[in-house]
């Protein structure tokens, strides 16, 4: 099973492990939006996104919450014989230099990119609180559009906001996204096209098959700029822009 931890806050994992254990399979947590997010279990204990899954998957790309300067990535488990065969097949299938057990990748992490991260790591924390600043200037000044919806906050995780990304009327959003980008302010959708209806699926597409919530959300998702630098003149610009757009 493979599950994404999509925007900044944590699938509910609890039942997604329970389901795993009755059919043996093993869990996938993909990381890469969500790392330093917490996940509350149902005991109230903790766990930090990435560790609930067999194996957590992330990406250091520059844009991510931990980035490097330029391709990287992790993954993580407690599972002894999984890492070890994890960093088989990231160099090459070798254990032993120039034996290959099995068909590998070069998947090493850059050791200039490694020494940026060792140092980065130390401030996750910061950047995900610097993003929830961010996040609350947002909430507080859409709060009253009512053509904008803010993003949800799920009850068992805390959100380190990847993005932040809005709902707003499919029929606007074109609108919205011209607006905005005379104005300089960058926008993205994430995604316009749904895994279903990528090409690289084609052989599991079925005729006539359509998920409408999947749909109406790729028709009125728009994120707004969000990163840890982000000072109050800007998110008021920002913010400013938005309301402006919606009043007129
Ligand atoms: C949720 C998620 N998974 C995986 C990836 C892939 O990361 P990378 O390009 O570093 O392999 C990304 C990057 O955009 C992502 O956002």
């Amino acid at each position: 099973m493979f599950q994404f931890t999509l925007f900044g806050q944590c699938a509910d994992m609890e039942p997604i492990m329970a389901l795993a254990a009755k059919y043996g399979l093993y869990v996938i947590e993909d990381n890469a939006q969500a790392i330093g997010a917490d996940y509350k279990m149902r005991d109230g204990s903790v766990k930090k996104a990435g560790t609930i899954g067999h194996i957590g998957t992330t990406s250091f790309f520059p844009s991510k919450n931990l980035g490097c300067y330029g391709d990287g990535g992790a993954l993580t488990t407690n599972d002894d014989e999984l890492a070890q065969k994890i960093r088989i097949i990231a160099n090459h299938g070798q254990r032993k230099k120039y034996y290959h057990e099995v068909l590998g990748v070069n998947s090493r992490l850059d050791s200039l990119q490694a020494a940026i991260l060792n140092v980065k790591l130390n401030y996750l924390d910061d950047y995900c609180a610097a993003r929830q600043q961010v996040a609350a200037y947002y909430d507080k000044a859409f709060e009253h559009l009512p053509n904008v919806i803010t993003p949800a906050r799920e009850a068992n995780s805390t959100h380190v906001f990847h993005q932040y990304t809005l709902k707003v009327p499919a029929n606007m959003r074109a609108g919205m996204i011209e607006y905005l980008a005379e104005k300089g302010i960058p926008t993205m959708i994430y995604y316009p096209v749904p895994l279903y209806k990528q090409e690289a699926f084609k052989q599991y597409w079925q005729p006539g098959a359509v998920l409408p919530v999947t749909e109406m959300l790729c028709d009125s998702v728009i994120s707004l700029p969000i990163h840890t630098e982000m000072d109050e003149s800007l998110l008021g610009y920002i913010s400013r822009s938005v309301t402006t757009f919606f009043s007129h």
